[in-house]
């Protein structure tokens, strides 16, 4: 376990070599060269938290398709009237629309219907359409997929317009005078949604099934002026992997691509302490048992929290938890690597997150001299127990006094109000 835990620590040096690495990329990315950071223009700035009126907004995100109806009151007020949420793959196995067996036309006649049923009960046809892949953006409104991330497999689909495949499902629906006034990433939405009600907001990020970051470039290549940037930071790889992650990486559907996303991501968090946990039940069989462990992504998110929230001295919610779901007694000593493992593999997944925001702050305002506000949404951020502990601590070593400068929130609907946000700037 020690072996194990020295390659899952990383020192304050490596952070900031790793947030140094990001900046460079950054600039690579800007300057057209090559780099794993994408460089994809929202053609959004900052909102003024004055925009108003009633939206449609469509959040989809690769696990739900969640439609809502948003009325923004200026002033940095808004409300959600309404929420219909569906899952694309459907729990009782009746369909799944985001596996290889599913083309485009499936896929977005499932959404389009989801949309018609909010919009019938509401009174406007805007709307904004949060699409969290990586897109390269010609306008506020089209939106070309470059390549589904996520493990996603939908046919069809890469290299289209996404904004034409929803009108053309809507169409189909009989509802084609709904009108899509803006397409966005789910990291732009949370910087929105965040800058709406809160001064300096210049990072938008998500840490929940997926890992993402975009920002406010104050001079985008593209027009000289400020421009949100989604860097599709789930990519970047100048970093230091484990065996676990490259084994997870090989086992992976697409290798080699989304390494940050695959360290830092509830999509694969619980896979990497799956990964630990069987290497070390090989060397502890006869308290791990390593049939406990064998099955390919077992543990999520959820059984993370488990492990992670049991404080108590003899981890008894960890013991109730193992005889409830697996139906075994395993004792002190083993509940004690299960915890470990996760504390581990969480902890470095909040410190690498801090370690592109750092990133980001080093590019855009290399001396510290502005305060900023980082607006993060997703389950890890919002419910995993520590972790953003975890990401404040991780940017206050590297920050020292200048840490005070960093204001770090939770934003919570980014995806949903900040769709409605570029929907109302997208109208004028
Ligand atoms: C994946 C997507 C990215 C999205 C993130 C969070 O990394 O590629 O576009 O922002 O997940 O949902």
């Amino acid at each position: 376990m020690q072996k194990v835990k020295n390659t899952f620590t990383l020192t304050p040096e490596q952070i900031v070599t790793i947030a140094r690495a990001f900046a460079s990329e950054m600039t690579q990315g800007l300057l057209g060269q090559k780099s794993s950071l994408k460089i994809l223009p929202s053609f959004l700035t900052r909102p003024t938290g004055n925009e108003s009126g009633h939206f449609l907004a469509l959040d989809f995100g690769g696990t739900n398709v969640r439609t809502l109806f948003v009325s923004l009151a200026g002033q940095g007020k808004y409300r959600i009237e309404k929420s219909l949420s569906a899952p694309l793959k459907d729990p009782a196995g009746k369909y799944d629309l985001i596996g290889g067996g599913t083309d485009a036309e499936a896929l977005f006649d499932f959404i389009a219907s989801q949309v018609n049923t909010v919009a019938k009960e509401g009174s406007t046809s805007h709307l904004g359409h949060t699409f969290s892949f990586p897109c390269e953006q010609i306008d506020l409104t089209t939106a070309v997929l470059l390549n589904w991330t996520k493990e996603i497999k939908t046919s069809g689909v890469e290299g289209k317009n996404v904004t034409a495949l929803l009108d053309r499902a809507l169409a189909r629906q009989g509802c084609g005078t709904i009108t899509c006034r803006a397409v966005i990433n789910d990291t732009v939405g949370t910087l929105l949604a965040a800058a709406y009600q809160t001064p300096h907001t210049d990072i938008g990020s998500i840490c929940g099934t997926g890992h993402n970051t975009c920002y406010l470039e104050p001079v985008s290549p593209l027009t000289g002026r400020p421009m949100i940037i989604n860097l599709e930071s789930g990519n970047f790889d100048k970093l230091p992997l484990t065996p676990y992650d490259e084994t997870l990486d090989r086992q992976s559907k697409k290798p080699g691509q989304q390494q940050l996303e695959k360290m830092v991501s509830g999509r694969y968090l619980g896979e990497l302490v799956r990964l630990v946990l069987a290497d070390v039940s090989e060397r502890f069989a006869d308290i791990l048992p390593s049939c406990l462990f064998v099955e390919p992504y077992s543990l999520d998110t959820k059984e993370l929290s488990v492990l992670l929230a049991d404080e108590t001295q003899d981890l008894a919610a960890i013991e109730a938890w193992l005889a409830s779901t697996l139906k075994v007694y395993l004792p002190l000593e083993a509940r004690r690597l299960m915890k470990e493992a996760a504390t581990l593999v969480t902890t470095r997944s909040a410190q690498l997150a801090a370690a592109s925001y750092l990133g980001i702050l080093f590019k855009i305002d290399p001396e510290f001299t502005q305060p900023h506000t980082i607006a993060i949404d997703g389950s890890l951020y919002e419910k995993l127990p520590g972790y953003a502990a975890a990401i404040r601590a991780t940017l206050t070593a590297a920050l020292g006094s200048k840490a005070s400068l960093v204001n770090v929130i939770l934003t919570k609907d980014g995806s949903g109000v900040g769709a409605a946000i570029a929907a109302a700037i997208g109208e004028k």
